[in-house]
């Protein structure tokens, strides 16, 4: 079903690999769509309740947008690229169920961009981050230049975009672009275990920490934070979350 991804489903984690290893898994238009239905499947299928993206073999998570697809683009074909490419990272950072970067090697350009749209990023020890547009003559266009500002902070953000330099995982490790850092065979493991312990919890809740984590960057997060608390205690979860602690039991959560 679809070209440039492998998927699978395993107790509610669903593990999205991009998969153009000889083309170290750079985004191409298929590749860009075939994210977007992935992201249909991950909202409509009630048995997913988190993912995780990573990319095939051992040397690339995403080695940025396929620069064979800038060749003779026009002004305007060049902003509707990067729109098509904010529009679905922004699907991805505004998913009601977590979505997590397990990052296996390069996370490059569009890469690093895919990477910082997840809610957070584990990395392997030879994986590699950077922003290296510049030395096309471009900038990042898939929101790179705001969530890396976000993530490690304008002095840093502009280092990284103006040079276009690499950073290897203990780096970003420090500047708190990654979680941890894994041996390679361990990335998935690591991925999966922080997920198996969140999808515990009651779903609706984890939604709105996502929700209310992001309103931080948009001005109103006291806001979205004060009502997304207000409407927690109309859910039958909340209900269970909290007669379960003083009945001394672990909760059911079932979502609603
Ligand atoms: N777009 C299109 N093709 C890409 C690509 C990209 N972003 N990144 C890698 N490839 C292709 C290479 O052209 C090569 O294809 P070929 O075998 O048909 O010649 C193949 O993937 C392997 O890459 P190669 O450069 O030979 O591997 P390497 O180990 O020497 O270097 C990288 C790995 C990631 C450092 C290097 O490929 C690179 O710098 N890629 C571009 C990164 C970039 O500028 N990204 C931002 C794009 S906006």
């Amino acid at each position: 079903m679809y070209q440039t991804l492998l998927t699978s489903l395993e107790n509610g984690i669903f593990i999205v690999t991009i998969n153009r290893p000889d083309k170290m898994n750079a985004i191409n238009k298929n590749l860009m769509s075939d994210l977007d239905e992935a992201l249909n499947e991950i909202k409509s299928n009630s048995d997913i309740k988190a993912a995780i993206i990573t990319g095939a073999g051992q040397k690339a998570f995403v080695a940025g947008a396929d620069i064979n697809e800038f060749v003779g683009l026009s002004k305007e074909q060049g902003t509707a690229l990067a729109k098509t490419g904010q529009d679905i990272f922004f699907r991805i950072e505004n998913s009601v169920k977590p979505i997590i970067a397990a990052v296996n090697g390069f996370a490059l350009g569009g890469g690093c961009e895919l990477a910082m749209a997840c809610h957070f990023r584990v990395a392997s020890e030879n994986a590699k981050f950077g922003q290296p547009e510049v030395n096309l003559g471009l900038i990042p266009g898939y929101g790179g230049t705001q969530r890396l500002v976000q993530l490690v902070g304008k002095g840093r953000a502009l280092e990284l975009l103006m040079t276009g330099n690499m950073i290897d995982a203990g780096t970003a490790l420090s500047y708190g672009l990654v979680n941890h850092v894994t041996p390679q065979d361990e990335l998935l493991p690591k991925a999966k275990m922080i997920l198996e312990q969140i999808i515990v919890k009651a779903p609706l809740a984890i939604s709105k920490c996502i929700a209310a984590a992001n309103a931080a960057y948009e001005g109103n997060g006291y806001e979205i934070e004060l009502k997304s608390f207000g409407e927690c205690f109309s859910t039958n979860d909340m209900r269970e979350g909290t007669s379960s602690f003083l009945e001394k039991r672990k909760p059911q959560f079932k979502g609603n």
